[in-house]
């Protein structure tokens, strides 16, 4: 189609030739939307909310996508309906009134867990078995810092006989962003990439556990024959040979069930401090934090994921995600691992620090927080380099 809007026009000048491209690309683009209508679907398509988002992947064969697997056809995302009002109860407890305001709204709204989905790929895990999915929360602004991950660690591929997926978590654009420009843009990058899972709601601080608990019912849905989740932010560097090595080193000495590894911090407590990003008054809780690691990065067995998605449904939910999944794990039992290759502090608190940006480090650490997407790119490059020698290992 492409191709005949622009032989017509063979001769014309360049400029014009370039609109009409344009307008076709855009017709294209909103032709294969409109397509793919059951898997995804704007905020302003009408049936989204009545039908479940049943991918059309298995009720049309003219789909690239891979086989299912043979007894997932069924899966389907059940959350259906947003129907998330607020629990006026909450606005009688004594402490409601005492409570920091800008806490009011999560309270109110706690016991909404479950959000239908805009963007779904039930396809992603039924591909066979897949050894290694990366989860990247991100949010739909931040395009470069995908692409960043796409080139390097997040690269879908099979590396030695070990299938590697990638699959982005966004929310909705929050209030007062451009919404449905943004939503057409993710759209359109997903039409390209196919390793986005959106759910319909806004992609705040606080509702970044809804995140966490909307994927772990993802994941036991879809995802049955999957080995190992590493769960990470979209600003860190992976060294994902590390990673790798890391889960058949945990393989081999038969500590890969319940692995749960990362930066973990023991006996934190909530802190008071209004100003802080982590700021949790009182009266939302008021005892020591449970270990947990720190969110920039961590790996999980899938049969630990399966267990945590269980007991985090009998759990309230709390406005950091990180402690929540601690909270989930301490009633599992489960005490995350503290592994020194994962930096999600960064590897030097002070960000002028050279070893920030020596290669050898980065070398033979497994996840470090806080790289623009250019320094992502970079530091992938150098590392990759088969002439980068390393003298010794570095200590770190
Ligand atoms: C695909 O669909 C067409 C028509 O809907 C049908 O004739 C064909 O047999 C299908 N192919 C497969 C592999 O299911
Ligand atoms: C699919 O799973 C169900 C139970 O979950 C089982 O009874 C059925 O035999 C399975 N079908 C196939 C084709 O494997
Ligand atoms: C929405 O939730 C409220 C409270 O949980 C319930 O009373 C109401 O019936 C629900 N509405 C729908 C359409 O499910
Ligand atoms: C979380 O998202 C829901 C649905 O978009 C929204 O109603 C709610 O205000 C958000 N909660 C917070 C605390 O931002």
């Amino acid at each position: 189609m492409m191709d005949l809007c622009l032989r017509r026009k063979r001769g014309a000048l360049l400029k014009p030739l370039l609109s009409l491209f344009l307008v076709c690309a855009s017709f294209l683009m909103l032709h294969r939307l409109a397509e793919r209508h059951a898997a995804v679907c704007g905020p302003d398509c009408a049936s989204f909310k009545k039908e479940p988002v049943r991918s059309a992947w298995w009720s049309s064969n003219s789909s690239e996508d891979s086989e299912p697997a043979s007894n997932q056809t069924l899966a389907f995302w059940d959350a259906q309906v947003l129907n998330c009002s607020e629990d006026t109860s909450v606005r009688k407890k004594d402490w409601f009134a005492r409570l920091d305001g800008k806490f009011h709204q999560f309270v109110l709204h706690r016991h909404c867990r479950y959000f239908p989905m805009i963007i779904n790929h039930p396809e992603k895990c039924a591909d066979g078995d897949v050894h290694l999915l990366m989860v990247v929360k991100s949010v739909i602004e931040q395009h470069d810092r995908r692409e960043a991950v796409r080139k390097t660690w997040g690269r879908e591929h099979t590396w030695d006989g070990r299938k590697i997926k990638t699959l982005f978590l966004l929310g909705t654009p929050t209030t007062g962003k451009d919404t449905n420009n943004l939503q057409k843009l993710i759209e359109f990058e997903d039409q390209i990439y196919k390793d986005i899972l959106q759910w319909d709601f806004m992609d705040t601080f606080f509702n970044l556990t809804l995140k966490e608990v909307n994927f772990l019912k993802w994941f036991d849905i879809f995802c049955p024959r999957v080995q190992f989740v590493f769960k990470g932010d979209d600003d860190v560097f992976v060294n994902t040979h590390n990673l790798l090595e890391l889960i058949r080193f945990k393989v081999e000495e038969h500590k890969d069930a319940n692995l749960f590894v990362g930066d973990t911090i023991s006996k934190a407590i909530p802190i008071r401090n209004r100003q802080s990003k982590y700021y949790i008054p009182k009266e939302l809780y008021d005892k020591p934090y449970p270990p947990y690691v720190g969110g920039g990065g961590f790996l999980m067995s899938s049969q630990l994921a399966r267990r945590l998605f269980v007991i985090s449904e009998k759990l309230e939910l709390y406005p950091i995600d990180d402690v929540f999944l601690g909270m989930c794990l301490k009633n599992l039992d489960v005490t995350p691992e503290m592994h020194p290759g994962f930096r999600t502090f960064g590897i030097s608190r002070h960000n002028s620090s050279p070893m920030n940006r020596e290669p050898c480090f980065y070398k033979y650490l497994i996840v470090v927080h806080r790289l623009s997407p250019q320094e992502l790119l970079d530091m992938w490059s150098i590392v990759h380099r088969q002439e980068l020698a390393c003298a010794h290992r570095a200590t770190v």
